[in-house]
Formats: structure tokens, C-alpha cells, sequence
């Protein structure tokens, strides 16, 4: 190992976020790595749920005039500042499949009628390209993929809407959001950012790098907790301009005139659609409180050492076990560390889990450590590389319990 003990816990004497890992509440004796699937659990959001739930108690139907009707935009307000928004440019909403579906019918409904492919990435994460066919079958739009890397190849003068993550999922490859947006812009067609691995990750400029859609997840590095709502993020430069295609009840501008004809709200509340539930809000607004006193360049510079740390630590015995490191370079870095190991990468990271270090398994043989700044010491970074190491020298991974395959992995 590169660092001594006391090297590393001077660095966590330095961490000018160290006092927030005490704000949320993990298990004893593990090291948890998988913040960019599911964020942990503010210590906050416990009085929150149980203020939800007494509220619906004691205030039955009288609640959804006490807050609850307002939070998807109350919430998007304390996101906005997060994702480099103004106020009253996001909502939490539904889920980030949804907004995405909404926005390309949103978006697509003012273009030009020559513009008829939507461009999703060819390795991206596949709910955004099944969003993306799905909306073509039932729109006579064309679906086609993309390849990040030479996106100027897939637009033509029939683009219409591309869809993109800013961080990939899988090797947490970070996107020049500005060079893209304007790339596309100039060649006539829309740009929808995907912002499930980078919300609350680092610093998002969605308004100084002139961004008008976005969607995301809160459920990541928001900790909004599993399956809290998504986010849409519409740039008030594109606001009030017609209908969504899941038009609802609380999408509509005057939603207690019970009226049979729709009238879209002017505002962002256009991309509600029908109920949402308080009692999942009220974790979510447990960690955005939270945020809103975090200063996310601390974020982003401290989710940068710690990967440095983890990968010094294990670069050696990864080669010597034909593992590969896939991470992209600091810069061009989301917050996670990607590894591969085609035959075993499995059963490598159910050997992890077994010594405690939570990390998740995606196919083919990809191997996902994210870094969640707010509550991951050095130290964790470093003893979990320690546990790396000490299972492939052992070759745990070879063991009959960790071939099993479980139904999410
Ligand atoms: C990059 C990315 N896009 C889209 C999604 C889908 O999000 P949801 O299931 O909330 O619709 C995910 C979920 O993990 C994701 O990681």
C-alpha cells in the first residue's frame, strides 16, 4: 500500500466534509460504495418519515393543504440550486423514465417536421433508450443510437432530440456538457441531459452552460432514499410552451376547476401529471436540507482523492488478477471507480460484499465502486482497497456461494 495509516487518517483530519459522514446513519462494519445506486440514509429523515406519517394521522385529507400538495415544487426549488438551476426551473416529480418521456414529446411537438430521429446513446443506460423507442413507436418518430465519443457523426438536418447522460453509468465517464449542448444546438436539434450520476455528485451548471432540459434521479447522491421521485428541469427560457404528452390532473393550469379541457399550467408544474405520495417526499426533503449547506466543489475534489486513494491502492494486484481498469482519467471522471473482470467479476464483487465492502455488478463483468463523498472517510477508501487485495490473493471469488446469481445485482 502506498499511504501509511497515519497518512490517511491526516487526510481525514483535513476533510473539510468530514463532520457530515455524522449525519447519516450506515451499518457498523462495512464500507459502502454503492452511493451512486442507492445514497444512504440522512440521520434527518427518520424525524421526516415520522412527520410525514403523524401528519397524515392526525391531519388526514387537511394534509395536502399543509405542504404536501406544494412539494414537488417546494423540493425542486432546494434542488435547483444543486443542478445549477434557478428557482422554479425543476420539479420533483414521477420518476426520471417519465420526465424523460414527457420532455421528448415536450421538446418535439415545436420542431420543424423534417426532424424525425431521436438519438439515444448506443451504451447507455437502457431505460433512457427504451424511453426513447418507446416514444418513436407511438410517435412515428425514428429511433437511432449514438456513440458519445463522435456524436457529430449521428446529427443530420433530420435530428430532432438527443438524449445523454453527463456521467455514464458504467464507467462513470464524465461529459463536456457545454461542448455537446452547443454541438447539437447548432445543428438545429435539442439536447435532453441525464443527471442520475452527477446530481449531487459535483457541481452542475445547468444554467451558465445554457442547458434547457435536464432529468435525473434523487435516489443516487441525493439520497432521497429507494425509489424517491425523480426530477425535470426545464430552463424558464422554454417554459410555457404547451403540452406534455402524460398531461394529468396536476399538470393542468387550474387543477380544482375539475375542467374536461386541458389547459397546460404556464409554470414547470406542467410536468406533473396525477398523485404523488408525501410520505416519499418527506425523506427527500430531509436530504436536500441537508445539501443545501454543502459546498459541492468540496464534494467533487474530495470524490476525486478518494478514487485516487482506492485505485493506488489496488492497481497492482489488479493487473496480477487480468482485472481492468476502465475509470476514466480524474478530469473526465464521474464519482466512481470501474473495473473488469469478464469470467469473475461476479463473484469478485460478491466476495466483496461478504468482507463488507458494498459495490454492485453490472454486465458484462463490469465492476462498480462509487464514491459518496458526504459519508465515505479515506480511510474506508483505504481499508476497502486492503479488502480488495486480501480477497484476490485469496482467490475468494472462486468460491461455489458467490457463482449464485441474485435477482439485482
Ligand atoms: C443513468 C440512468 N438513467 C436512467 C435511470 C432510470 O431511472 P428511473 O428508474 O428512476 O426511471 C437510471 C437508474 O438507475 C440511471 O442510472
Amino acid at each position: 500500500m502506498p499511504y501509511t495509516l497515519d497518512e490517511i487518517r491526516a487526510m481525514d483530519q483535513e476533510d473539510p466534509l468530514a463532520h457530515t459522514r455524522s449525519l447519516f446513519d450506515l451499518p457498523e462494519g462495512c464500507y459502502y460504495f454503492c452511493g451512486n445506486s442507492l445514497g444512504a440514509a440522512p440521520v434527518t429523515a427518520q424525524q421526516y418519515l415520522f412527520d410525514a406519517q403523524q401528519q397524515w394521522q392526525s391531519q388526514l385529507i387537511q394534509g395536502w393543504n399543509q405542504g404536501w400538495m406544494d412539494a414537488p415544487k417546494r423540493l425542486g426549488n432546494l434542488l435547483a440550486p444543486l443542478a445549477g438551476a434557478s428557482q422554479d426551473e425543476v420539479l420533483v416529480c414521477d420518476n426520471l423514465s417519465l420526465n424523460l418521456y414527457k420532455l421528448l414529446g415536450y421538446i418535439t411537438q415545436h420542431q420543424n417536421n423534417s426532424r424525425k430521429v431521436i438519438l439515444a446513446e448506443d451504451q447507455g443506460f437502457p431505460s433512457d433508450s427504451y424511453i426513447c423507442q418507446s416514444f418513436c413507436q407511438f410517435s412515428g418518430y425514428e429511433f437511432q443510437t449514438f456513440d458519445p465519443e463522435s456524436i457529430s457523426k449521428s446529427l443530420g438536418s433530420d435530428t430532432a432530440t438527443l438524449v445523454i447522460s453527463q456521467v455514464d453509468y458504467r464507467t462513470g465517464q464524465l461529459r463536456d456538457m457545454k461542448t455537446i449542448t452547443r454541438l447539437v444546438e447548432c445543428k438545429g436539434g435539442e439536447v435532453i441531459w441525464d443527471l442520475a450520476h452527477s446530481a449531487g455528485a459535483m457541481p452542475v451548471e445547468l444554467n451558465n452552460l445554457g442547458v434547457k432540459y435536464a432529468v435525473g434521479c434523487t435516489y443516487k447522491y441525493l439520497n432521497g432514499g429507494p425509489g424517491s421521485p425523480g426530477f425535470v428541469y426545464v430552463s424558464k427560457v422554454v417554459q410555457n410552451n404547451g403540452w406534455q404528452p402524460l398531461a394529468g390532473w396536476l399538470g393542468h393550469k387550474q387543477p380544482f376547476a375539475f375542467d374536461q379541457e386541458y389547459t397546460p399550467s404556464e409554470t414547470i408544474s406542467t410536468f406533473r401529471t396525477g398523485t404523488h405520495s408525501p410520505l416519499a417526499y418527506s425523506a427527500l426533503e430531509a436530504s436536500l436540507k441537508l445539501l443545501q449547506k454543502i459546498d459541492l466543489n468540496d464534494v467533487r475534489e474530495k470524490s476525486l482523492n478518494l478514487s485516487r486513494l482506492f485505485l493506488d491502492g489496488i492497481k497492482e494486484i489488479c493487473k496480477q488478477h487480468g482485472i481492468e481498469d476502465i475509470t476514466p482519467k480524474p478530469e473526465q471522471r464521474g464519482s466512481q471507480v470501474a473495473l473488469i473482470h469478464n469470467q469473475h467479476g461476479y463473484a469478485m464483487v460478491q466476495a466483496l460484499i461478504a468482507r463488507g465492502v458494498i459495490c454492485d455488478y453490472r454486465e458484462p463483468g463490469l465492476m462498480r465502486f462509487g464514491f459518496a463523498p458526504l459519508y465515505l472517510s479515506y480511510e474506508d477508501s483505504w481499508n476497502a482497497g486492503r479488502e480488495v487485495v486480501e480477497m484476490l490473493n485469496n482467490r475468494e471469488y472462486e468460491r461455489k456461494e458467490f457463482q449464485v446469481r441474485q435477482k439485482v445485482t
